[in-house]
């Protein structure tokens, strides 16, 4: 890549800044300065900026245990956004992969890579999303069968065209249900049990395909290693 966009993508200068620092003379390639802003450099170039060895950050891959009151959106309002918890250069180029309600709390993926995050949510690759869902009703009995078939066979909710796809409901008490979904519609779990009569006070994201939260406390992440980001 040029050496002015390389600039851009290592530090926080904007790309006139960047050829201001190389007209300055600031900025070396292998030792020697350079100040041609087109010169072609790449990850195996040893730049620097007034000294500082400069590296391009990779496409990164980030598992994020989303604590309730935080934000999976890009830009800034009335909550925190899940980006502020995560400490890694470039956040801001980092975006959630699906998007979880301020108030749901569990696994959040982010990355910069836009194919991988595509593989990762399209329902035709029927990726699980196991979620605990917490009820403000108990819900059993023959309620609980007519719950079961119906979100297997795929209900049709306000505002939608297509049906739900088959999800499966399973109980781990009268108030506390399992709900595994291979898409991802807005507010879907909610309005799904919504429309069977139920009040979800409690959402939780346990896992999406292989990923589990593992031992992470709300507010924490950490990087996917090569062999978690390959399953996708
Ligand atoms: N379904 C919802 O209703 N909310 C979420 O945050 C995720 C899935």
């Amino acid at each position: 890549m040029r050496l002015d966009r390389f600039l851009c993508e290592t530090t926080d200068l904007t790309r006139s800044l960047a050829k201001k620092a190389l007209h300055r003379e600031e900025v070396r390639v292998d030792g020697g300065i350079i100040k041609n802003p087109a010169t072609q450099v790449d990850a195996h170039c040893r730049v620097t900026w007034n000294g500082h060895s400069l590296a391009l950050v990779g496409l990164r891959y980030v598992l994020l245990h989303k604590p309730e009151g935080v934000e999976c959106s890009a830009r800034r309002g009335l909550y925190p956004l899940v980006r502020e918890l995560i400490d890694l250069p470039h956040v801001e180029r980092l975006q959630t992969v699906g998007r979880l309600d301020v108030d749901t709390t569990g696994l959040v993926l982010l990355t910069d890579d836009g194919q991988w995050s595509h593989r990762v949510t399209s329902p035709k690759r029927r990726w699980g999303k196991v979620y605990e869902v917490t009820l403000a009703e108990p819900l059993e009995g023959a309620a609980l069968d007519d719950a079961v078939t119906r979100f297997a066979e795929g209900l049709l909710l306000d505002g939608e065209e297509k049906p739900t796809r088959p999800a499966e409901l399973a109980m781990r008490s009268p108030h506390v249900a399992k709900l595994t979904l291979h898409e991802g519609k807005y507010h879907q779990v909610k309005r799904m049990f919504a429309a069977i009569g139920h009040h979800v006070v409690a959402l939780h994201r346990e896992s999406i395909g292989p990923l589990f939260l593992g031992e992470l406390a709300p507010g924490e992440w950490r990087e996917l290693t090569e062999d978690e980001m390959a399953m996708f």
